[in-house]
């Protein structure tokens, strides 16, 4: 019994192990209720009781070499769950970081540049009544006019549209508010247009308005030269060509003068290196008189922008459908861009 007991330490000496399976084995088999250490315990009953000391002492040690060792599994394996290895030059699973929509750029860029000269922003709701859209824009109900702007209506009764301009924040600030005004009005705007790689029937604009005494349009004239100036650099060519708005008299378009240097500036400017970019005039004296501001003291004027065509020139993109098809692999290469 006694060389069994020997050959059994040395044995659990020499063990080496290496995974959880193994260590569980090594219990069962050595310090299990059926395993060699118990059925050892069984065995020395019978042992004389002259060797009973001896036999009994080298027994323990055995119990104690396999507990220790059982032990030091343990151990070994207790400390790699507690400090796994890391790899710390390993790619992270960080979460993607969206970016800012294009539109939401250039309309930020421009908002930026109407602040700086003392505009203040104001909004207003896109579900709009015929007076806000029409009627206090000087465009009465059988107004020709209203055919420049295809509009969705939503009820009849009462009376509700989506807005086609944003002209109708104008109404509604001029409403509650007295001279001097600045504001600019970003937001959506909805007309029943067909949609295409120019048109679509929802699109964003900025509309300013500016009210003070003695406003003339050689203010207006030059406030457009700084904002163009502002977003597309000191060398930019324009040009105001007379046009026509029921709400301004007198009315202009301007158009800039962005070339032909590529295949993108082609297609946006339909081979001519011109592209109309905002409306706009002095505003006429039926509007200022609908909100009752004096229109004898008070003159001013209004602009209003598409932020799609700027952002087309911008990022030379020449198909207005991508801004709103949302595709990550469009929206993803304006991530660094900044303007
Ligand atoms: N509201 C006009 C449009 O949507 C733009 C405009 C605004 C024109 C202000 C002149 C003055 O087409």
């Amino acid at each position: 019994m006694k060389d069994k007991i020997n050959k059994y330490i040395n044995d659990i000496n020499n063990i080496i192990i290496s995974d959880n399976s193994e260590i569980q084995n090594f219990q069962n088999i050595y310090l299990g209720k059926k395993g060699v250490i118990s059925n050892l315990f069984i065995e020395f009953k019978n042992i004389p009781n002259n060797e009973k000391k001896e036999i009994g002492q080298l027994l323990n040690k055995l119990k104690t070499t396999a507990t220790h060792k059982l032990n030091s599994f343990t151990v070994k394996k207790t400390k790699t769950t507690k400090s796994p290895t890391l790899d710390f030059t390993m790619p992270s699973n960080y979460e993607k970081a969206g970016s800012t929509h294009p539109l939401t750029k250039v309309q930020n860029k421009i908002i930026n540049i109407f602040e700086k000269v003392g505009f203040s922003i104001s909004t207003g709701p896109e579900i709009e009544d015929d007076w806000h859209n029409f009627s206090a824009l000087n465009m009465a109900k059988d107004h020709p006019a209203r055919d420049m702007q295809d509009t969705f209506f939503i009820s009849l009764q009462p009376e509700r549209l989506l807005r086609t301009h944003t002209s109708s924040v104008q109404i509604r600030y001029m409403e509650k508010n007295t001279p001097p005004i600045r504001i600019i009005s970003p937001g959506r705007v909805y007309r029943k247009e067909d949609i295409s790689a120019r048109a679509h029937c929802i699109f964003h604009q900025i509309e300013g308005l500016y009210i003070d005494q003695n406003v003339s349009f050689a203010d207006l004239k030059k406030m457009i030269m700084y904002f163009v100036q502002s977003l597309f650099g000191q060398e930019v060519k324009i040009r105001f060509r007379p046009s026509f708005f029921p709400f301004t008299e007198p009315s202009a378009e301007v158009d800039i003068y962005w070339g032909l240097k590529t295949e993108t500036d082609y297609r946006i400017t339909k081979g001519t290196g011109w592209l109309e970019i905002l409306g706009c005039g002095m505003i006429d004296p039926n509007v200022l008189d609908n909100v009752n501001i004096d229109s004898n003291k008070f003159s001013g004027f209004a602009f209003g922008l598409g932020i799609e065509r700027i952002t087309m020139l911008l990022y030379q993109v020449d198909d207005l459908r991508l801004f709103f098809e949302n595709d990550l692999r469009f929206l993803k290469q304006f991530k660094k861009l900044v303007i």
